[in-house]
């Protein structure tokens, strides 16, 4: 009952580095996505084209598209996702001829306040427009929800309000829709019962993405439960780098290196090629100035 195939939905260059105190050069964070494509990821997303104050991290983002335009080697089924907030960002994605788009919303009050300076509902708004004109331009785009098994301000999410929010952004015409453990404390068997929710709601589970931080160290198990639930979409970061800039006691995502260890010992297929990707993330390590928190990364290049 587990998929034969799972698609990888790279963070590591955008939440991964969002975090980051000290700014990464353009460049490098070109070669950190050029190398992650070349290690087999077909997804990565890239950036976020949203206030510069807020992400300071990402003001880049104008001068690395151009950078990703013709990476060495680039499949030609690659997808490089940008976030975007509001229209003003989908115009800068856009006018960078981004090809995929991602909206990000909040399951709770606190948290849409803190990362959107507005109510939850407020939120919403802003992206309908946002999701009507991509579309209609062509480009997909992706729902985040943030906080959809706890908050750190509210504490523990009733379901139904994580679900009437997933399904408001499913009906404004994301194709996807990732649920976000943004501060990394769900444990499986809320997994389970917020994905058995949504099917119960009548949403195809090939819509729905997972998303996990893994500060308790539950991200793998929380995955396991959720491709039991038949969940074929999985966010990572490489490495394990990452966190939110605005929810608090948010720390890394589950790193894609032990994700694709669990994956391709179950025998699940995932196109990556581990080696050339712990490869890559000991090489942003040594950027950072700081050994990844990945086990697996540890593990396959030692001290
Ligand atoms: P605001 O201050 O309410 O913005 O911020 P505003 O609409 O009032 O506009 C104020 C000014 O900002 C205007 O300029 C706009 O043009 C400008 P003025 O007219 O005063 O000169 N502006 C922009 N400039 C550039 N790009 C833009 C943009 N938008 C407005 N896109 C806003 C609202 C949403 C912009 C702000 O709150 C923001 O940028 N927030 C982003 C926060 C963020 O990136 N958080 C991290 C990503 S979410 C996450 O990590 C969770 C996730 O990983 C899933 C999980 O783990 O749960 C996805
Ligand atoms: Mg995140």
């Amino acid at each position: 009952d587990l998929p034969a195939r799972v698609r990888i939905h790279e963070v590591g260059a955008r939440d991964g580095l969002q975090n980051e105190g000290t700014l990464v050069p353009v460049d490098v964070k070109a070669e950190f996505i050029a190398r992650l494509a070349a290690a087999g990821l077909r997804t990565v997303e890239a950036t976020s084209f949203v206030h510069p104050k807020w992400v300071p991290q990402l003001a880049d983002a104008e001068e690395l598209m151009p950078r990703l335009a013709d990476l060495p080697g680039r499949h030609p089924g690659l997808r490089l996702p940008v976030l975007v907030p509001n229209e003003r960002g989908l115009d800068r994605a856009l006018a960078h001829h981004a090809g995929e788009v991602a909206v990000f919303a909040s399951a709770t009050e606190t948290f849409a306040r803190r990362n959107l300076n507005r109510s939850a509902d407020e939120a919403m708004a802003m992206f309908r427009p946002v999701v009507e004109r991509a579309t209609a331009a062509g480009v997909p785009v992706r729902g985040y929800l943030s906080m959809c098994f706890g908050d750190p301000w509210e504490g523990p999410v009733p379901i139904a309000q994580v679900v009437r929010h997933g399904l408001a952004l499913l009906e404004m015409g994301c194709a996807e829709l990732s649920l976000g453990d943004t501060i990394g404390v769900a444990t499986p068997g809320q997994v389970k019962a917020l994905l058995d929710e949504f099917t119960r709601t009548g949403v195809p589970i090939d819509r729905i993405a997972v998303h996990f931080h893994d500060t308790y160290g539950q991200a793998l198990s929380n995955t396991l439960a959720a491709l039991r639930s038949g969940v074929t979409v999985v966010d990572a970061s490489a490495g394990g780098l990452g966190g939110c800039p605005y929810a608090k006691s948010a720390t890394g995502n589950l790193a894609t290196e032990d994700l694709v260890w669990m994956l391709h010992g179950l025998g699940i297929e995932t196109g990556v090629d581990l080696a050339a990707l712990a490869e890559t993330s000991g090489w942003m390590a040594r950027q950072l100035g700081r050994p990844s928190p990945s086990r697996t990364v540890r593990a396959l290049l030692g001290p």
